[in-house]
């Protein structure tokens, strides 16, 4: 079977926007009244073998993002041998159900090549950046919302005057790397959002202040230097305990700034890790869509901000059920949707956030 039919064949179902059944029309809808994306992560390869979770993305998103399989190491796992497949089942689902795609990423010290170490030196290592940015998001060329096109790049521990990560590519490259991706990606593909994308700056905390400041000096540097960045990503991984540092004011200050320098803002990656709370269900549900709604109509309230995506879309498939364990052991809930699909207290929480933000341009 030639690669073009194993994914017509898989591809074969395309989904309503709305289920019949839902009373509500799903998050989509909510967000597009106000003029926002509302999305999430898909893995893979359950978008292609679970009809629940592919009818599930149907009605709830208008964007979507794979979780993993446009990184380095996935999409290049031997030098020049590239691994679109899964990828481009993702692109042709968004095209068939009227949903942008967000590409993750182009680069990050995480999921990297894994024949990373043979590269001798800075020449090889530049070579190698221009052929997997130009090859990856050259591929979708015109067709991605968004690139995140750097992730992570900022580390304050590190100890670095610049704020950056001791990475292997800040070693090879030297600290224009970041430059140097962002400039790659765009000549890729001139059309897509080009994307800096980070955790860690959602609390009113020391060190995630100084973390916000040393996001803000690159962002800036790189403004400066009239390097084609169009957007922020905050990738929003909320904690349940540590909410309780959540300081609306001191988040819509860093979203000012951010929006200040010309950039849009995209919610990436949110999810609310619910390891310390009790394990009777409708408390634990009814404490996590709290932190949904808190945030987002702290974030929401900046206009700059156009784009939320939830890591994950139900609980059955998240990281944070391997990542943050609960204690007990008892299923985590923490994204909008149960195992079994049904709307949650998350679900409607970030609706409700949705139906009041203030109405932006698109
Ligand atoms: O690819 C192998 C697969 O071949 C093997 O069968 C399987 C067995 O465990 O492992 C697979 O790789 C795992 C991969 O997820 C796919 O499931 C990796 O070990 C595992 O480390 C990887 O975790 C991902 C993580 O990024 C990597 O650091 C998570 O799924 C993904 O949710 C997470 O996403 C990150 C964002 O990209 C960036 N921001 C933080 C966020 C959460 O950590």
């Amino acid at each position: 079977m030639t690669r073009r039919t194993a994914l017509a064949g898989a591809l074969a179902a395309t989904f309503p926007a709305r289920n019949a059944d839902e009373e509500e029309p799903g998050l989509r809808e909510y967000a597009a009244r106000a003029g926002l994306l509302y999305g999430a992560a898909a893995a893979w390869p359950v978008l292609r073998d679970d009809e629940s979770y592919a009818r599930a993305f149907a009605q709830e998103c208008s964007i979507l993002v794979p979780e993993n399989v446009l990184k380095m190491g996935p999409v290049q796992p031997e030098p020049g041998a590239f691994r679109f497949e899964p990828a481009d089942f993702m692109a042709e689902f968004c095209r068939r159900h009227d949903m942008r795609m967000r590409g993750h990423t182009l680069l990050w010290h995480q999921q990297a090549w894994p024949w990373l170490k043979t590269i001798a030196d800075a020449q090889e290592a530049r070579k190698r950046l221009e052929e997997h940015i130009l090859t990856v998001a050259g591929r979708y060329r015109g067709s991605m919302h968004s690139w995140d096109v750097v992730n992570e790049a900022v580390h304050v521990p590190d100890g670095r005057q610049d704020g950056l990560r001791k990475t292997p590519f800040l070693e090879l490259l030297g600290s224009d790397y970041v430059e140097l991706a962002f400039r790659i990606a765009h000549d890729a593909d001139p059309q897509a959002k080009l994307t800096y994308n980070d955790y860690g700056l959602d609390y009113d905390t020391p060190g995630q202040e100084s973390k916000r400041q040393a996001v803000l000096r690159l962002l800036r540097h790189l403004k400066e230097r009239e390097v084609p960045i169009h957007a922020f990503g905050m990738q929003a991984h909320l904690d349940w305990a540590e909410f309780r540092h959540f300081n609306p004011e001191t988040l819509q200050r860093f979203f000012r700034e951010i929006a200040e320098l010309g950039l849009e803002i995209y919610i990436t990656e949110l999810d609310v890790s619910d390891r310390d709370l009790p394990d009777e269900i409708a408390q634990r549900d009814e404490a996590i869509a709290k932190v949904y709604h808190t945030y987002l109509t702290a974030a929401l309230a900046e206009r700059a901000v156009k784009a939320v995506l939830t890591w994950g879309l139900t609980d059955r498939y998240t990281w944070l059920a391997t990542r943050r364990q609960r204690p007990s052991g008892t299923p985590v809930r923490v994204l909008p949707l149960d195992r079994d699909y049904r709307r949650k207290p998350a679900w409607q929480a970030i609706r409700d956030a949705f139906r009041t933000a203030p109405a932006r341009d698109g």
